[in-house]
Formats: structure tokens, C-alpha cells, sequence
């Protein structure tokens, strides 16, 4: 079982084995038998800067989903090797934009005439291939924590935004931070000739949402909301903008991983929250805040399986194999797609 004591024992004499030669980096969705071995926790965005701090650790062990261990190997050394102890730790929305279907919709866009006043802003959930798409045509990547910035560059450089993959956050931004209107707002299908989408369409958006979503976050509905709120009076709904626009405008707060766990240390002690992100966060939050009421935004059970991947067998077998002069599990980014890659995710590093 996975709170195997002895597995415990174990992941704790390997990574004292290995000192500073490894460093375990954990995303805010990981399991709590995870979490209780990384050098560092974060959201998509802090981990990305973390992963460039510890230059001197030959291995960076990454918890978190496939996207994130490739951006850590783009921003890391070429001499650091990254370890994703499970290959299946996928990320659904990552999946839903492919390098072929983007250049298809780039040629749409350039058929309409539109595509030199485009820039791309790509949702740090997304593969390396969508990265170096954007770093070519001179975009930038954005997290959930900085996508206001990254629009606002973004609209500096030009006209319109392709926003990818992640239709929600895209739009969620656009209209509570960035005063566009859901008119402004066109949804590219990838499976459907010219995206869905007529020349005028185009030619009249502002953002072209690409369309994909988080599986996870997309649960959440207005009836959960409703619900809440009746049942729990005085309750503070607080979501991730990766939820639906009903659901972001029905909340009361809304934000990133980090900027969830800060409001909630800040919160009064008696206060009551329901919180619509990954569950395994939300039952940490309720833990760790035994003073305030935390509760889940929905009563189905809600995890991010390819998140959930990553667990301690899997981790106390990639740090073993550490051990043992093996490195597992390597993600490596070729160097022309880690190239163009770097350019967006260094421009969204210099954002204001
Ligand atoms: P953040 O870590 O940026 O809040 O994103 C949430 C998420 O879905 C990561 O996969
Ligand atoms: Fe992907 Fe959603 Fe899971 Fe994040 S929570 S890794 S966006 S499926």
C-alpha cells in the first residue's frame, strides 16, 4: 500500500543517499505521500523558476505532469537530467493541441489574413512542440498566475491572441482582467474544418480561444455553486480559473494553485470556503486550516488522475533506481524545439 512505512523509510534513505545530487520538485496537486518528500511545492509558474535554482543537482526529480518535467528540462542545464517517475503522467488539456493541428489553424489564420497581427499565448499546460510554435512566431507562454500580464504584453505586440489550449482560462482572462467581452471571444475546434470558424469571424475576434479545457476543473457547474451556497450560508467560493466563465463569474475569488493556498492562510480564523480546484489540494488546505471551514465546491469526488500517477512506489523506484547509478524515466526536449520553446518561456519569465 502506498503509506507502506517501509516505502517511506525507503524514499528517505535515497534521497539522503543522493544529498544534493537530486532535486525533488512537487506540484500543489501531487498526493500527500508525494508532497512529503519535495524540496519544493508550487504551481506551474514557481515551479518553473524553482527547477533553474539548484544548478548544481545533476538529477531533477519532478512530480507533477509530463509538460512540466520537458519545461524543466528546457530551463535546466543540459548537464541536469529530468526524472518524471511515471511516464502516463500526461496532462489531458496538454493533449488536446497538437503541433499539426496548431500549424493547421496558423495557415487558417494566415488565409484569413490575420495571422501577422496574431500573437500566441500559450498556457504553460501545453507540450514543448506548442511551445516552440509560440516562441517562433514571437509569443509568449503565460501560467494561471500571470495570464493578465501575458495578455497585456500580448496586446501590445498585436491585434488579436491565439490563446492555447485552454479555452477557459483564455477567456476567463479576457473578460474579468482584460475588459474584452464574450463577443470578442471566437472557439477554434480543431476538429472541424477552418476551426469551426468563417474568414469574418476571424477577422472580427480579438482572442481565438483554442478548443481545450482541463478535464478536472471542468467539472465544476453553476449547480455546484448554488449548491454550496445554500447549504453553507456565509460561504466564500474560491476557484481556479480553469473553470468555466459561469463558474469564475459565480465565485467570489478566483486564481492560480499559490494564490489559493495564500488567501486561505490569510483567511479569518470561523471563516468558510468552498474551493473548486484538485482535491487532493483541497483536502491538504482543509487539514493544514483546522481553524477555518474548507470544503470541496463539489460533492463528487474530483482528483486529477495523471497527476495521481505519480505515487510513492513510483517515487521510491525512480530515486532507487537513482541510487543504483540508473537514471529513469528521462524527459528530454530535442534542442531546436527546446530552442524556440525557451524564447516563449523566457519572455513570460521577463513579463512586468
Ligand atoms: P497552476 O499550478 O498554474 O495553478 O495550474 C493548475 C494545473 O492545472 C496544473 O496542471
Ligand atoms: Fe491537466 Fe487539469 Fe490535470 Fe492540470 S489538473 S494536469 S490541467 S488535467
Amino acid at each position: 500500500p502506498a503509506s507502506d512505512p517501509d516505502l517511506v523509510a525507503r524514499a528517505r534513505a535515497a534521497k539522503e543517499q543522493l544529498g544534493d545530487r537530486v532535486f525533488i520538485l512537487g506540484h500543489h496537486y501531487q498526493r500527500d505521500e508525494v508532497i512529503q518528500f519535495a524540496d519544493v511545492t508550487g504551481d506551474s509558474f514557481k515551479l518553473a523558476r524553482d527547477a533553474e535554482s539548484r544548478p548544481q543537482a545533476e538529477y531533477i526529480v519532478f512530480c507533477g505532469v509530463h509538460f512540466m518535467a520537458e519545461s524543466a528540462d528546457i530551463l535546466t542545464t543540459d548537464r541536469q537530467q529530468v526524472v518524471l517517475p511515471d511516464l502516463a503522467a500526461g496532462c489531458s488539456m496538454a493533449d488536446m493541441a497538437t503541433a499539426e493541428q496548431v500549424a493547421e489553424c496558423w495557415d487558417v489564420l494566415t488565409d484569413a489574413g490575420v495571422a501577422d497581427t496574431v500573437v500566441p499565448v500559450a498556457y504553460m499546460n501545453s507540450s514543448a512542440d506548442i511551445k516552440a510554435f509560440t516562441g517562433r512566431h514571437g509569443g509568449t507562454i503565460c501560467t494561471s498566475s500571470n495570464a493578465k500580464r501575458a495578455l497585456e504584453w500580448a496586446f501590445e505586440q498585436g491585434e488579436k491572441v491565439l490563446f492555447l489550449p485552454d479555452q477557459h482560462l483564455g477567456r476567463n482572462t479576457a473578460v474579468r482582467d482584460m475588459g474584452l467581452s464574450l463577443d470578442d471571444c471566437v472557439v477554434y475546434n480543431p476538429h472541424k474544418p477552418n476551426g469551426g470558424l468563417t474568414a469574418d469571424q476571424i477577422r472580427d475576434a480579438k482572442m481565438i480561444l483554442w478548443r481545450g479545457h482541463c478535464s478536472v476543473h471542468g467539472r465544476f457547474n453553476l449547480d455546484s455553486v448554488n449548491e454550496v451556497r445554500e447549504r453553507i450560508p456565509g460561504v466564500t467560493v474560491l476557484v481556479h480559473p480553469e473553470c468555466k466563465h459561469e463558474v469564475v463569474e459565480a465565485a467570489d475569488m478566483v486564481g492560480s494553485t499559490e494564490y489559493i493556498i495564500k488567501a486561505l492562510d490569510a483567511a479569518e480564523p470561523g471563516s468558510k470556503w468552498a474551493v473548486g480546484t484538485e482535491l487532493n489540494l483541497v483536502r491538504r488546505l482543509a487539514k493544514a486550516h483546522p481553524d477555518k471551514e474548507i470544503v470541496f465546491l463539489d460533492r463528487t469526488v474530483c482528483f486529477c488522475s495523471t497527476m495521481n500517477r505519480i505515487d510513492l512506489p513510483h517515487l521510491v523506484w525512480a530515486l532507487e533506481e537513482l541510487v543504483a547509478g540508473r537514471v529513469p524515466n528521462v524527459i528530454t526536449v530535442d534542442p531546436d524545439t527546446a530552442k524556440y520553446a525557451k524564447a516563449a518561456l523566457d519572455q513570460m519569465l521577463a513579463l512586468p
